[in-house]
């Protein structure tokens, strides 16, 4: 991968970092399609793909198009007609199940997975078709993958209307999935530009009344820090997705750090969307400093060119972290996740040993 072989600092640490156990709580398994399969897909279930776009003559087009986005909305309408060729409750399985066998290859111990389950059933794909394919996957994995926990967060998606968002979660609360732990929370994704926080008091509200407790949604990516205050006041969330513009209020680094709402940032999207020039464009270095906590994250790396790993990397390319440093994000992470405390503990422990052997190697 070309963002490992462009380390500046961090090589000495690049053996260190993949062996670090890692949480990653943002990556949209329909993000995980690279066009290789989404050609492959597109022929299994006859699905004719856009005419019109020359970036679909070939899977080689398409992954040089992947490389030129301009923005948060040119990707997701690419990113959204990759949808139309998953229809099976084994597609979803085995593109989930591939995504899991990957994190894992990368010490990847506990995974929060998003999926748009909105967007599959205004597509005429059931709810529990989707589910049925992802849990299969994390049953697999419970098996063949050991020490990995693996839990789903359902987004509703900005573009679609209200009305269809609450048409989503009705049927996730219908089927149990929130109580049964089937679901781990509830997340909001998609454009993001003109798309206030409190437009979406509705269905968070509906939510916390059905009893959901994890709710995250996707804000500062594109987004001013003030939709991320209001996300956090008017919608309830105790997490934040990428967050990156936090960093643009002092104020809300502050309540971030207070009341440990964790970012999860991902930097190679960053840079892929044009959200920032260059890695060291993201403010690592005043979220370390002012406490506050984060996650790194691939996002949707069929599309971006990253996996976890790589962005790890990339940070420690661009910001030369100290072991030190990478413990406290790699703890953080573990206390910003989703799973039991008893989890937590074990995770923790990992790391641990993880830094012991570091240490032990090279003393610092
Ligand atoms: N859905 C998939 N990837 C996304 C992103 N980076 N931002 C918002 N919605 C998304
Ligand atoms: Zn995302």
């Amino acid at each position: 991968m070309v963002l490992t072989q462009s380390l500046k600092h961090g090589s000495i640490l690049h053996d260190f970092l993949c062996a670090l156990p890692k949480c990653e709580h943002h990556i949209h398994i329909e993000g995980t399609l690279d066009p290789e399969l989404l050609f492959t897909l597109a022929e299994r279930n006859s699905v004719q793909l856009p005419l019109d776009d020359p970036a679909f003559e070939s899977s080689t087009a398409l992954k040089a198009r992947y490389s030129v986005f301009e923005n948060l909305d040119d990707f997701l309408h690419y990113y959204f007609i990759g949808f139309s060729v998953l229809l099976t409750e084994a597609d979803f399985e085995a593109l989930t199940y591939a995504y899991l066998e990957r994190a894992h290859a990368q010490n990847v111990h506990h995974l929060e997975v998003f999926f748009d389950p909105q967007v599959h059933m205004e597509r005429g794909i059931s709810y529990s078709t989707v589910m049925s394919g992802l849990s299969a996957a994390k049953a697999r994995a419970a098996a063949e993958l050991p020490d990995l926990s693996v839990m789903f967060i359902p987004c509703l998606v900005r573009h679609l209307p209200i009305p269809s968002a609450l048409n989503m979660l009705a049927e996730v609360v219908a089927a149990g999935h929130f109580e049964d732990g089937t679901v781990a929370g509830f997340g909001m994704s998609s454009t993001e530009k003109n798309m206030h926080p409190t437009m979406f008091t509705s269905v968070y509200d509906s939510a916390r009344e059905a009893g959901v407790r994890n709710l995250t949604a996707h804000f500062g990516e594109e987004g001013p820090a003030e939709y991320v205050s209001s996300a956090i006041t008017h919608l309830g969330v105790g997490r934040i997705d990428h967050g990156r513009r936090a960093a643009e209020d002092p104020a809300l680094l502050d309540h971030l750090a207070k009341n440990s709402i964790m970012l999860t940032l991902c930097p190679i999207s960053n840079v892929a969307l044009r959200g920032i020039a260059e890695i060291e464009q993201l403010p690592i270095r005043e979220f370390l400093e002012r406490g506050v906590r984060f996650s790194l994250n691939s996002d949707d790396p069929a599309y971006f060119g990253g996996h976890v790993l790589d962005c790890y990397c990339a940070v420690q390319d661009a910001f030369n972290l100290s072991v030190g440093e990478w413990e406290t994000i790699a703890k953080g992470a573990i206390d910003g996740s989703w799973c039991s405390s008893e989890r937590k503990q074990q995770l923790s422990l990992k790391v641990d040993e993880a830094v012991r052997r570091q240490r032990m190697m090279i003393p610092m």
